[in-house]
């Protein structure tokens, strides 16, 4: 396909700055294949850009669920039944898919309730806010970018955000006793999708206890990867990918789980695990729920699927056969110790 010729913006104008602030990032992109690339094939875990066949470390499919062959092959049943997607927002109606995957939730995170969004990053920018509810957000300074997002969200609602050094219960606690009034949110990622390495999960959930605040964990590169563990289960990654809290043996009491069905399900979909009355509480406050477009039938399908494959895909072997192999190798390393 013939390339349109790059414009250039005035000299002096707003855009013409901006982008000459990102000059770094053009000479990134020049010398990486994997920016921003136009991929025009798959064939397993290669993928072709242009000419160049390249091995695939970057893809989140950690399962390689997305070309799993029953999970490809259910799916037309369920658009037979649902068409493409469901037209309403949430708030006006759902299929019964959502329900069914709800439950499914409850009872493989061992959670009171759970509610459906699209995404990890509709569901940070909107429950961040009423869960903060003009108290105060404690940020991991190295929490994902959309968490810090919800949080300048709450703070144009009214809360104070302030971050603590990075998985360091010291200054996170230096700060709660900074703050003692009002809701206290303290936010941090579950298993870090850069390091592969989980948060001092028991330390800060003993704090959120201690100070009646609430542990909001982003768990989505561990959601479907790593789970519960027993004396009788040999991986390392313990079993059912329920998760972070469930794989450290914590409780949920004081703890709010997210996570997204973007990654190991290879689906569009994301949740939060809470008690149930915060579910009513959201299913009348977040935008995501009242006026977004839902996840695709294909989506909650594959979602659907997933659940179906898990016990095989994460007990048997380890998640690592078509997934991503950085990932797999850092969260390996991390994890590979004993229960
Ligand atoms: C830790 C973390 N949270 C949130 C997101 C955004 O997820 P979503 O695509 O569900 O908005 C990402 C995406 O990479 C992520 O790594």
């Amino acid at each position: 396909m013939a390339e349109s010729p790059t414009v250039q913006p005035e000299a002096g104008t707003w855009l013409e700055s901006w982008l000459r602030a990102c000059a770094e990032l053009d000479r990134l992109q020049a010398g990486n294949p994997l920016l921003d690339a136009v991929i025009d094939e798959v064939d397993g875990r290669r993928i072709r850009v242009g000419d160049r066949w390249l091995h695939d470390f970057a893809s989140c499919n950690y399962l390689g669920l997305d070309l799993d062959r029953e999970v490809i092959e259910g799916i037309p049943a369920y658009l037979d039944r649902w068409g493409t997607h469901p037209g309403w927002s949430r708030m006006l109606g759902s299929p019964v898919l959502y329900e069914q995957i709800e439950a499914e939730l409850r009872e493989l995170l061992g959670v009171e309730d759970a509610l459906l969004l699209p995404t990890l990053t509709h569901i940070h920018a909107a429950v961040i806010p009423v869960l903060a509810d003009g108290g105060t957000v404690l940020l991991d300074a190295r929490a994902h970018k959309t968490i810090h997002d919800g949080a300048v969200i709450a703070r144009a609602r009214g809360a104070t955000v302030e971050r603590f050094a990075h998985d360091d219960p010291d200054d996170l606690e230096r700060l709660l006793r900074q703050h003692p009034r009002g809701p206290r949110l303290i936010c941090t990622d579950g298993i870090n999708s850069m390091t592969g390495n989980p948060p001092r999960l028991a330390e800060l959930a003993a704090l959120a206890r201690a100070y009646d605040a609430i542990l909001y964990v982003d768990d989505g590169h561990g959601f479907g990867v790593v789970g519960e563990r027993s004396r009788e289960e040999l991986c390392p990654y313990g079993r059912r990918g329920n998760g972070v809290v469930r794989h450290l043996g914590e409780r949920y009491d004081n703890v709010v789980l997210t996570a997204g069905f973007s990654k190991a399900y290879s689906s569009l979909l994301a949740f939060i695990a809470c008690p149930s009355p915060v579910k009513r509480l959201l299913k009348i406050t977040a935008p995501p729920y009242l006026y977004s477009g839902p996840s695709p039938i294909a989506s909650l399908a594959s979602s659907c699927w997933g659940y179906r494959s898990m016990p095989a895909g994460v007990t048997s072997s380890g998640p690592c056969s078509t997934a991503r192999p950085s990932v797999c190798w850092t969260i390996s390393r991390s994890w590979a110790r004993p229960p």
